[in-house]
């Protein structure tokens, strides 16, 4: 979802950042970076010599500092990121490689950092994938976000997890939330189950395909960059992108 939307948001002509907050980061090879090159990646949270090496800025002082001297958006990815495209870069933020490292705080605060210090301009979109769960709203991260995309499959375990993380994000001030069902087989089903799970506030549902060429991607361990251009989820998520930017325009 997160590699999709990406990808959309690009090829709209939007400079995008895809910033990978997962303590198991894959969002490198949804985007098609090869396999070799995705495993060396060193994420941020681990990489303050990196940062002081090309900003200058001595490490402990903070990633607040690191990122307010490189606000822009597109600075900032030349200096951390890998570029996918143009205007399409990832930054890993963190993961959790030893068992003994249990703890995503520093990444998620890491990631906190970048995103209250870089000025967003019209054409900047940065899209944090997360995983399930609390940690990246119990830790504010959130609070900076313009929209929560909540992808949940259609399920009463999965909408109902999806249904506590929105209650959460309504919390923390995000105002606008969208529920994005994936996987989905029958339209008029999940709908349906949207409706009774989330009753009685279920927030603007996207509906995406269930899409035999994600899987045979997946399987191949090819990038979505691969997936053909009429592939259902691709379509899907990109109709999600021009929902997400007329749904920003509003007040
Ligand atoms: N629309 C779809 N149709 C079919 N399979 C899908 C679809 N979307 C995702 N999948 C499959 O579901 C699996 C999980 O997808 P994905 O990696 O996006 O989920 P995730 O929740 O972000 O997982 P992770 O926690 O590993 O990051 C993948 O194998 C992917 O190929
Ligand atoms: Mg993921």
């Amino acid at each position: 979802m997160a590699a999709l939307l990406a990808m959309a948001f690009a090829s709209n002509g939007y400079n995008v950042i895809a910033l990978d907050a997962d303590s198991v980061p894959n969002l490198a090879l949804s985007l098609g970076v090869p396999r070799e090159r995705a495993e060396a990646i060193v994420p941020l949270s681990k990489n303050e010599k990196l940062a002081e090496e090309r900003t200058g800025a001595r490490p402990g002082e903070g990633w607040g500092i690191l990122f307010s001297l490189t606000p822009k958006v597109d600075d900032i990815a030349d200096k951390y990121g890998i570029k996918i495209l143009d205007n399409l870069k990832l930054v890993v933020v963190g993961s959790i490689d030893a068992s003994k490292e249990g703890c995503m705080c520093p990444a998620i605060a890491l990631a906190r950092a970048f995103l209250l210090h870089v000025m967003i301009r019209r054409n900047d979109v940065v899209i944090v994938d997360s995983e399930a769960g609390a940690e990246v709203f119990g830790r504010g991260l959130a609070e900076k976000f313009e929209f929560n995309v909540t992808v949940a499959e259609p399920t009463v375990k999965s909408l109902s997890i999806a249904s506590k993380l929105i209650r959460m994000a309504n919390e923390l001030g995000v105002a606008k939330n969208v529920l994005a069902v994936n996987k989905v087989r029958d339209h008029i089903k999940a709908l349906r189950l949207v409706a009774k799970v989330l009753h009685p506030e279920a927030p603007p549902t996207h509906l995406i395909r269930w899409d035999d060429n994600v899987v045979k991607a997946e399987e191949e361990g090819l990038g979505l960059n691969t997936l053909p251009r009429n592939s259902p989820a691709k379509e899907d998520v990109f109709h999600l992108m021009s929902k997400l930017i007329s749904f920003s325009k509003r007040p």
